[in-house]
């Protein structure tokens, strides 16, 4: 099946997880993307929700739909967030950020009780960090948190927009992309680059997820966090 197809297949498994009356994050990137499309069908079936996006995107997707929208100002706690991810490894724990939009989508995950991740089956992967992972940063700290995350190992590049200008967050932040090959202790990692000055925020998303669905060729497979 190809990854387009597991992307819906996740996706529309994940809209069992929405029940009528609740607050709704609505994550950000082509998978996230079927998950808006089929809660807008399913809003135009009559299902009552109101949506906090993740990003401009994901905004703008969802009011074309016509799914009522809120926000952190109105409203601090959102019942379920379906959003994708990058990689997910076996402690679900995840990188995300590919779609430019990981800050947003940490917030809104830290104000949900429960965060549904929807993935094709190439995201899952025994250990993170083959996917660059995606670090926000605040400019002008930008040289000095290149040298900091270059001496943990990583080769690190300035996301760019196709005319070479530097990739701006919907928060006007940079992005920078982080290639570790392999991250074998990502809750220290997390730890180290929570704790530089001028990382606004990081892509790995520990202990977050409490639902991945994986779609595998025809196969749904649920995996649950267990602590
Ligand atoms: C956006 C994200 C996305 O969820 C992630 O990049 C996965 O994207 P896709 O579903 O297009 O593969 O983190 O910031």
């Amino acid at each position: 099946m190809a990854n387009d197809q597991e992307k819906e297949a996740a996706a529309r498994a994940s809209l069992r997880f929405v029940k009528d009356g609740q607050i709704v994050g609505l994550g950000t990137g082509s998978t996230a993307a079927y998950f808006i499309q089929l809660l807008g069908d399913a809003v135009k079936n009559g299902l009552h929700v109101r949506g906090i996006p993740t990003s401009v995107r994901s905004r703008q997707q969802a009011a074309s739909l016509g799914i009522p929208l809120t926000t952190l100002d109105e409203c601090q706690q959102i019942d379920v967030t379906v959003d994708g991810a990058d990689e997910v490894d076996p402690e679900l724990r995840l990188i995300k950020g590919g779609g430019g939009a990981l800050l947003r989508e940490k917030i809104v995950a830290s104000a949900t009780k429960q965060l549904v991740i929807v993935v094709d089956a190439s995201k899952r992967v025994p250990v993170l960090g083959r996917f660059p992972l995606p670090v926000e940063v605040i400019k002008f700290a930008q040289a000095v948190v290149v040298k900091k995350i270059e001496a943990l190992g990583a080769k690190v590049s300035l996301r760019q927009e196709a005319d070479g200008n530097p990739y701006l967050t919907d928060e006007g932040n940079h992005l920078l992309d982080c290639r570790f090959e392999q991250i074998p202790d990502a809750d220290s990692l997390a730890r180290q680059l929570s704790d530089m000055p001028g990382i606004v925020e990081h892509g790995l998303f520990i202990g977050m997820a409490n639902v991945v669905l994986v779609a595998d060729g025809s196969e749904l497979v649920e995996l649950r966090r267990e602590h």
